[in-house]
C-alpha cells in the first residue's frame, strides 16, 4: 500500500516535470542549392524625423568624429552588421523629391517643405552625393528610389544617366562638375513607392503601364545594369500583385512588398513601444508572423506567371510601428525599441531566410530614430537597440548556403489563442560552418529542442544568446547595454543530436563547426 502511495507520487512529480517541460523537434536539412541573399539584411533611411539629418547627418560642430557630415561612430556600428544595402531618399518622401534640388554647392540648394513628415524645411544638403559617399563609407549598396508620383520620365531618366553613364554628355559634365568623374554606378532602383498611396493612389493597371514607361527609359549603361524594383503591393493587396505580374511580368527585377507589424492591429492607436502587457505582445506577434501567409501568398501569385521564380519579392519595408514616444513630433516616428522588437526582428529574418527562394531582399524601416531602428542618436550620443544586436547575431546567414528545417514546436498560448513558441533557420557558410538560429517567443517557458542535423559534419557547438529580464527592456542613453548579446552555453553535442536549451523570450544562433 505504501509502495503505491510512493509511486503515484513520483510518477505524478515526473509527469508535472514533463508537462513543464516544453519540448521541440527540429530536422536540418542539406539539401537545397539556394543562397540567403545578403541583400536580406538590408536597411532603409528616408527623410523623415531624425532619420537623415540628426542621425546620418549632423551640424558640423556636433562634437563627433565625420567625414564632411557624416556621422562615423553610426557608419561603424552598420559596418560592423555588414549590412548590405541602404534604401533611399523614401518611403513617401521619394515622390515628391527632386533629386536636382540635392547636388551643387550646398548654401545654392533650393530649400522644400517635407510635407509627408512634419512639414520641416529640408534644406536639400543631404542629397545624390552625400548619399553615395554614405554608403561608400559604410561599404554597402545604394539602393535609390525615384520619383513617379510628381515627377518625370525624364526626371527619373537623367537622373540615373547623371549617375551611371561613362561618358560626354551635359548630365556627366554636370556630375563632373559636382566632383565625381567616375560613374557611381548605382544597381538597385525603385520605380515609386507605394505608388497605390503616398505614391499617386493609382490603382495597379494604372500603376503597371506608369511602370513601363519610366522603365523604358531607365537605361543600363555600361557596367551598370539596372535591378529595377516595381512599387508592389501593400500588405495583403493580392490583386496589385495579379496585375503587376500580369503585365509587368520578368520586365521588373523585383516587386516589392510592405508590410508594418502594428501591435494593437488599429493605426489609430497603434501601442506603446515600452508600456504594453502579455495581451498586447501576443498580439503583435501575431499580426508579425502574417509576414509568413503574406509572403506565401504573393508568392504563390508570383509562381503563376514567374514559376522560374526570376523576378524577387523585395520586403522592402518591414518593421515593428508603435505610438511615438510621448512628447516627441508625431510626424517623426521616433520611437523606442525593446526585446520584443528584437523578437520581431528575429522572426522576421528566419521567415526570410526560409523563403529566400522568392525573398531576394528586404529593407527594414527604418535604420536611425525611425521607427524599428538599429540605432538611436541625441546628439553627439548613440546607442545600439536590441533589434541592432539581432542584425549583429544574424549577419552569418548573409550570402550562406540556406538550410531547410522541419520543425516540431510547441504553442505558445494566450487567452485561448495560439502561436508557434519557436521558429527557426539555418544556413552553411562558405568556410563549413553551420550556423542555426532560433527564437522562442514564449515569454514564460523555456525549450527543450532536438536537432538532427544528418549528413552535415560537426563536432563543437557554440554560441550567443539575446534576452533580457522584461520584454519590455529597452537601450536607454543613462544605460546603453541593459538588453545585450552574452555568450549561450545551453547547446551541447550529445552524440548524435544537437540539444538545446532555449530559453524564454529568447533569440539565440548557434554556430556548429
Ligand atoms: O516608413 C515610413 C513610411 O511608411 C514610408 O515613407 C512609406 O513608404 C510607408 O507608408
Amino acid at each position: 500500500m505504501r509502495t503505491n502511495v510512493f509511486l503515484s507520487v513520483v510518477l505524478t512529480i515526473l509527469c508535472l516535470n514533463a508537462s513543464a517541460q516544453k519540448t521541440a523537434t527540429a530536422d536540418v536539412s542539406s539539401d537545397s542549392k539556394l543562397t540567403v541573399s545578403r541583400f536580406i539584411y538590408g536597411q532603409f533611411a528616408e527623410h523623415l524625423g531624425h532619420g537623415i539629418y540628426g542621425g546620418f547627418w549632423v551640424d558640423q560642430s556636433l562634437p563627433v568624429e565625420k567625414q564632411d557630415r557624416i556621422r562615423l561612430d553610426v557608419v561603424n556600428a552598420l559596418k560592423k552588421i555588414k549590412i548590405p544595402d541602404l534604401r533611399w531618399p523614401g518611403g513617401c518622401f521619394a515622390d515628391e523629391y527632386h533629386w536636382r534640388d540635392g547636388i551643387g554647392p550646398r548654401e545654392q540648394r533650393p530649400k522644400m517643405v517635407n510635407t509627408n513628415w512634419g512639414n520641416v524645411t529640408d534644406d536639400n544638403s543631404f542629397g545624390t552625393h552625400e548619399f553615395l559617399e554614405l554608403c561608400k563609407l559604410i561599404g554597402c549598396e545604394p539602393y535609390i528610389a525615384g520619383n513617379v508620383g510628381s515627377g518625370t520620365v525624364e526626371e527619373m531618366s537623367k537622373w540615373i544617366e547623371y549617375l551611371n553613364l561613362d561618358g560626354e554628355s551635359t548630365m556627366t559634365q554636370l556630375r563632373k562638375q559636382n566632383g565625381h568623374p567616375e560613374p557611381y554606378k548605382v544597381t538597385f532602383w525603385g520605380v515609386g513607392n507605394e505608388s497605390w498611396g503616398c505614391g499617386g493612389n493609382m490603382t495597379p493597371g494604372f500603376y503597371a503601364d506608369q511602370y513601363k514607361r519610366y522603365a523604358t527609359y531607365a537605361r543600363n549603361y555600361p557596367g551598370a545594369r539596372l535591378k529595377k524594383i516595381a512599387s508592389g503591393p501593400n500588405a495583403d493587396d493580392y490583386n496589385w500583385t495579379e496585375v503587376c505580374m500580369k503585365n509587368i511580368g520578368t520586365g521588373m527585377w523585383g516587386l516589392s512588398l510592405h508590410y508594418y507589424t502594428i501591435p494593437t492591429g488599429n493605426w489609430e492607436k497603434k501601442g506603446s513601444a515600452t508600456s504594453f502587457d502579455e495581451r498586447e505582445y501576443f498580439s503583435t506577434m501575431v499580426n508579425s508572423l502574417k509576414m509568413e501567409e503574406l509572403i506565401n501568398k504573393h508568392s504563390a501569385i508570383m509562381d503563376k506567371y514567374d514559376p522560374e521564380k526570376r523576378v524577387a519579392l523585395v520586403v522592402d519595408e518591414w518593421g515593428v510601428w508603435t505610438d511615438v514616444e510621448p512628447g516627441t513630433n508625431p510626424g517623426f516616428l521616433y520611437q523606442q525599441n525593446s526585446l520584443r522588437d528584437a523578437l520581431i526582428a528575429a522572426t522576421n529574418l528566419n521567415i526570410f531566410n526560409n523563403h529566400c527562394d522568392r525573398v531576394k531582399m528586404a529593407n527594414l524601416a527604418q535604420t536611425v530614430n525611425v521607427l524599428q531602428s538599429l540605432i538611436l542618436t541625441d546628439k553627439d550620443k548613440m546607442l545600439l537597440t536590441p533589434t541592432y544586436h539581432i542584425f549583429d547575431l544574424y549577419k552569418v546567414h548573409q550570402d550562406a548556403k540556406y538550410l531547410p528545417v522541419k520543425l516540431n514546436t510547441p504553442d505558445y498560448e494566450f487567452d485561448g489563442k495560439k502561436v508557434p513558441a519557436v521558429n527557426i533557420s539555418a544556413s552553411q557558410d562558405s568556410s563549413g560552418k553551420i550556423h542555426v538560429s532560433l527564437v522562442n517567443l514564449d515569454p514564460h517557458n523555456s525549450i527543450a529542442v532536438s536537432t538532427n542535423l544528418d549528413g552535415l559534419k560537426w563536432n563543437k557547438v557554440s554560441g550567443q544568446i539575446l534576452t533580457s529580464a522584461n520584454l519590455t527592456d529597452v537601450n536607454t542613453f543613462q544605460q546603453p547595454d541593459k538588453v545585450r548579446i552574452a555568450n549561450f552555453n545551453g547547446a551541447k553535442n550529445d552524440g548524435r543530436k544537437l540539444v538545446i536549451d532555449l530559453p524564454a523570450k529568447s533569440v539565440v544562433t548557434l554556430e556548429l563547426n
